[in-house]
């Protein structure tokens, strides 16, 4: 009998070793190695059906290759295609990653169901009666879907072969397993073997592939590294699971641009494309509260207005408190400290509470505006007006610095109906004939003078 061959892999970053060690010596992780089996006979995974016409690929001239008309399966799901860039690319893998529970099953079971094409949705993780109830919440619409539940990928592509499939769904990559490795599903070499078939039957077939990942607790999609190198688009399902909101973003993109954002909201009936997110992310309120104030973000290449709150209030016991949810709590305290040298804001006895609505976290740092002011409002308990908002990001000295693409912004803030906006006064605007007046600051004193 031959002998097994196995290979040492780190459970991490997906290193592979000839012997055990205590720590990865490539992203210096301990007591990640662990051994797999690779013992890989000859191997015959996806084949095509006709697999006597061989192709051979040749060397062309760049001006030889001909592209054609770019053609892109539309998924019927606004904000899907667009983080896509467009569509699905036939013959590209997707790999959509996110953590337990945010939605990933359902968003896509939600696509393949909308698609006008045959689509075929492989489950290693519910079973088919699972998945038809879920569908039955979606409400169903096309006759044309087909669910599997398997976790071999020599069975799935029997199925494959047999169904021929316009675009396939698998659920999730972690739960797959080949026979041309012995280790366990989810391992590395494992994960690493199906998603080497997938492609080759992705590309082979033109079929659009997309793969559901799992999630770490630190936020990685498990798994080799190398398997979002290998696919050609890694999108990201996050949100708090909490609240409503999902956003959909993209980490990698072959065909198109990372910087183009989804949002869902999560309903009793699946998920709901939100095509104007700012209007529902500004709570509706009548009267003025004191503490609250707007900020004009940009999340990717998206306008998003947002409301910022804060709470200040004297401290009960000695050390203030100082927290803040979907916004750095070491900017919220640089923040505070630029207010107390450069203002005379006596904080530092103080709670400081900050709140972004709608349970979503933002980096733009022009979101710094609105967080002062926000601070300054709930201090002196004066409400901004709420025909106001924010776009600029503060510097340590209290100046006030330009961000970028501030007339997107703009004019996002005008569609909506805010009277004015406040922005850095060194921020170039060649916009003209604007309805909103762009009131320029560049001191932390002068928007004092306007908002308290
Ligand atoms: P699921 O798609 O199973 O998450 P994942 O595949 O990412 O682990 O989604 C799970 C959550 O979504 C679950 O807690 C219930 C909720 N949900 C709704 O609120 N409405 C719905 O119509 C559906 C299908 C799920
Ligand atoms: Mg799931």
């Amino acid at each position: 009998m031959a002998k097994v061959k196995t290979s040492f892999f780190c459970q991490n970053c997906g290193s592979q070793f000839s012997k055990w060690q205590g720590q990865c010596t490539t992203c210096k992780e301990w007591n990640t190695i662990v051994e797999e089996v690779i013992q890989t006979p000859e191997k015959s995974d996806w084949k095509a059906p006709n697999s006597n016409v061989k192709r051979v690929s040749k060397p062309l001239r760049i001006d030889e290759i001909d592209v054609g008309e770019e053609i892109r399966l539309n998924t019927r799901d606004e904000e899907f295609n667009r983080v896509l860039g467009g569509g699905l690319v036939p013959g590209s893998l997707t790999l959509l990653g996110g953590e337990p529970g945010i939605g990933k099953s359902t968003l896509l079971l939600q696509i393949t169901l909308k698609l006008p094409y045959k689509s075929l949705y492989v489950s290693g993780e519910e079973s088919q009666k699972q998945i038809k109830m879920r569908a039955e919440r979606i409400n169903p619409s096309n006759t044309n879907c087909y669910i599997l539940t398997e976790t071999k990928t020599q069975n799935i592509f029997k199925q494959i072969e047999a169904l021929e499939p316009d675009i396939v769904v698998i659920d999730s990559i972690q739960t797959l397993h080949s026979d041309y490795v012995e280790s366990a599903s989810g391992s590395i070499s494992q994960i690493k073997e199906c998603t080497t078939e997938l492609i080759k039957f992705a590309k082979e077939t033109a079929t659009p592939v997309i793969l559901i990942g799992h999630i770490t607790k630190d936020g990685a999609i498990a798994g080799p590294k190398i398997l979002e190198h290998m696919v050609d688009t890694v999108l990201q399902f996050e949100g708090d699971r909490n609240h409503v909101f999902r956003i959909l973003r993209a980490n990698k993109n072959r065909f198109g641009s990372t910087n183009e954002l989804g949002i869902y909201e999560m309903q009793g009936s699946g998920l709901r494309e939100v095509s104007n997110p700012s209007e529902i992310l500004i709570s509706q309120k009548d009267e003025e509260l004191s503490g609250h104030a707007i900020a004009a973000t940009l999340e990717g290449m998206r306008p998003l207005m947002i409301e910022v709150q804060a709470l200040v209030s004297t401290a009960v016991y000695g050390t203030p408190q100082r927290s803040a949810t979907g916004f750095n709590a070491k900017r919220l305290n640089m923040l505070l400290a630029v207010l107390e040298k450069r203002a005379g804001f006596r904080l530092g006895a103080k709670d400081v509470f900050l709140n972004i609505t709608g349970g979503i976290t933002v980096d733009d740092p022009a979101i710094d505006l609105a967080v002062v002011a926000a601070i300054l409002s709930s201090n002196e308990d004066e409400a901004v007006s709420k025909e106001f908002c924010f776009a600029a990001e503060v510097g340590l000295s209290g100046e006030i610095r330009p961000v970028q693409r501030v007339e997107q912004r703009i004019l996002e803030a005008e569609k909506l109906g805010f009277s004015t906006i406040f922005v850095s006064k060194y921020n170039k605007i060649a916009l003209k004939n604007t309805v909103i007046k762009i009131q320029l600051v560049s001191k932390i004193e002068d928007l004092i003078a306007f908002i308290v």
